[in-house]
């Protein structure tokens, strides 16, 4: 079985790059199971239910979130019956949406857990001990289970990874959005990358616009963050193999589409 998951997507650029390649890459690679993480989708900032519908229809089967989940007020209005939106699961609890839901494929099922860490964050619950609940419950139904560690320091991602080797089947970070060239399988079967990166404007800075963000470094003046809506743009996400009956990882491909990294079918 294959899996294909593509990094956070950044405001329009990023919504057009899902919908030119997402198409293509599932042509190239046919994947069983889409996953997109959508934090940035609307204009950098959380994502809407109209944004949402159209990552499905484009092709998606699971969308995650991060810490701008709750950025755009939309969410509120439908992430009570949004059955494929993932929000961080260590959450306090009590806030609206889950962290953990199954996907049927052929006569398979696959948790897609999303989980925030903590590490130069705000301050959530135990990532590590959620896991470790997640996990346990899933695996009563399937040893398919798929994690997005949402995240700033490689470390706390990295320990993620091991403290997770053997129980699931992928541990992926997003949230830098700057694609980390360790994409591995940890030995007991887990595949693992510190970044998948970003999708959105190549010549932007984390998928901002440039000039903002080098003022507010210049300055230390607050400024107002924009996605540029012109210019080149990139895609970035992972490929995974999976033995469908372990649930154990058997590749993890990066994938890199920009003017430097061209498509190839
Ligand atoms: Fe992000
Ligand atoms: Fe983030």
């Amino acid at each position: 079985m294959k899996l294909l998951f593509i990094g956070d997507v950044v405001g329009s650029p990023g919504r057009d790059m899902i919908q030119e390649y997402l198409p293509k890459l599932k042509e190239k690679y046919r994947p069983h199971i889409t996953v997109i993480n959508g934090e940035n989708a609307a204009s950098g900032r959380g994502i809407t239910e109209k944004i949402y519908r159209s990552f499905l229809e484009w092709g998606a089967q699971a969308v995650t979130m991060g810490n701008h989940t709750w950025d755009n007020r939309d969410i509120f209005n439908f992430i009570d019956e949004a059955k494929y939106l993932v929000r961080p699961a260590n959450f306090p609890d009590g806030v609206p949406g889950e962290g953990m839901k199954f996907l049927k494929f052929n006569q398979h099922e696959i948790a897609v857990i999303n989980l925030q860490a903590r590490t130069f964050m705000p301050d959530l619950d135990c990532p590590f001990k959620k896991a470790d609940e997640l996990v346990a419950e899933a695996r009563k139904k399937t040893p398919i289970i798929f994690v997005d560690f949402h995240g700033e320091a490689t470390s706390e991602k990295q320990a993620m990874g091991w403290f997770l080797d053997g129980k699931v089947t992928a541990v992926v970070g997003t949230h830098t959005h700057v694609q980390t060239a360790d994409n591995r399988i940890l030995p007991a079967g887990t595949a693992y990358i510190s970044d998948v990166g970003m999708t959105g404007p190549y010549d932007a800075i984390l998928g901002v616009e440039r000039e903002a963000v080098i003022h507010r470094f210049l300055t230390s003046l607050p400024v107002r963050f924009e996605v540029p809506k012109e210019g080149r743009t990139l895609l970035s996400g992972v490929l995974l193999e999976i033995d469908e009956k372990t649930g154990k990882a058997k590749k993890i491909e990066r994938i890199l589409i920009n003017e430097d990294h061209p498509f190839y079918h």
